[in-house]
């Protein structure tokens, strides 16, 4: 049945515009209409081909360095490295020359946010164009936030952006003052001199460029986009992590808000998500140790969730709900396949 239903989704994904109808002077996106109902449960293989998928493609896939399952050669690693993380599991997350220690997932939190922050606002100041990408779309698709289990953050900007940030920008530090907790930091804006070779030529310098929190190490991937292939294939764009896309999918770029800050994101955000993560990360509503909470509209620590227990609703049927929880949120079933099918047609027409 899993099986059938995510086939039916991934059918309707391709056979079906998803931005048909969408007008793209309107700002304020519904992202209501295709949110999931709370019940649908993710299970670990979910997890290994949804939200791990940016490193896995990274690290295993069809482009990574070695040869492939098909036995085709793949690049070699020719270039030298240009950004560095310290070893181990988790410093893949950090800049080495900033890292200190290893900061655990609520603290992490707070500082992926000021970093966000100060670059929207930075990249408004200096009139520079920047989208929200991979992860850091999906928690905006979500809840207009960073996803609770991130661990870095992902931006994006055309290659006539880049060719700024690198000519104008690189290397130059910025400092920052937030009024919420009286905090001061300081970012540094690094571009990769590998960024001018805009094929992937190995896989030691898929980014182009970070937004470095000098504090902490942590940091917002910078990658740009171009148009490889002008004459074969005019109007995709990629990146060197082999991400591609239409132009219309990215431009116009919507007006958004994240971290409580005006972003801009992909005109197809929705495609580009389906494209990236499949249908489910629109659907599942358990990861990791986070449930969300429709209620709260956002994630929220399993531990902290109140233990539910057994009532008997009034059509004589019997569910766990939790005590202070509007019955109304918790009682409503797992959606059947003829359910989700609708929604997601209704969500597309
Ligand atoms: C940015 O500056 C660093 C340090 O000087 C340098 O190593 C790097 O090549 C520069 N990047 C670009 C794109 O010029």
């Amino acid at each position: 049945m899993r099986l059938a239903e995510c086939t039916l989704c991934i059918l309707l994904a391709t056979q079906v515009s998803v931005t048909a109808g969408l007008d793209p002077r309107v700002l304020d996106v519904d992202k209501e209409k295709s949110r999931a109902k709370p019940g649908s449960r993710m299970t670990s293989r979910d997890r290994d081909t949804i939200h791990n998928w940016v490193s896995w493609y990274a690290s295993e896939g069809p482009g990574a360095s070695g040869k492939s399952k098909l036995g085709l050669r793949q690049p070699i690693n020719r270039e030298p490295k240009y950004f560095h993380e310290p070893s181990g599991p988790g410093g893949g997350h950090y800049d080495k020359r900033y890292f200190r220690r290893f900061i655990e997932e609520k603290q992490r939190n707070q500082h992926l946010k000021y970093l966000i922050r100060a670059w929207l606002e930075w990249t408004q100041k200096q009139n520079i164009e920047t989208w929200l990408a991979h992860g850091t779309l999906l928690g905006w698709w979500w809840s207009s936030e960073i996803l609770p289990w991130d661990s870095d953050l992902d931006v994006q900007v055309s290659e006539a952006t880049l060719k700024n940030l690198a000519e104008t920008y690189n290397m130059t530090t910025w400092s920052w003052a937030f009024e919420d907790g009286n905090v001061k930091k300081d970012y540094l804006l690094d571009i990769n001199p590998y960024w001018t070779d805009r094929q992937r030529s190995s896989t030691s310098n898929l980014i182009d460029g970070r937004w470095v929190d000098k504090s902490s190490g942590l940091f917002i991937d910078i990658t740009g986009l171009s148009e490889t292939h002008p004459d074969s294939r005019p109007g995709i764009v990629t990146c060197k992590n082999m991400h591609r896309y239409h132009v219309n999918e990215i431009y116009p770029l919507r007006p958004a808000q994240f971290e409580d800050y005006q972003a801009y994101v992909p005109y197809a955000f929705d495609k580009v998500l389906i494209q990236e993560y499949r249908s489910k990360a629109f659907t599942l509503t358990e990861y990791d140790k986070y449930q969300w909470q429709p209620a709260l509209n956002t994630w929220v620590k399993k531990e902290n969730l109140q233990p539910r227990k057994l009532v008997t609703l009034r059509n004589g049927k019997k569910m766990k709900i939790k005590e202070d929880e509007p019955r109304g949120l918790e009682a409503v079933p797992k959606p059947t396949l003829m359910q989700n099918l609708q929604r997601l047609v209704r969500y597309w027409q």
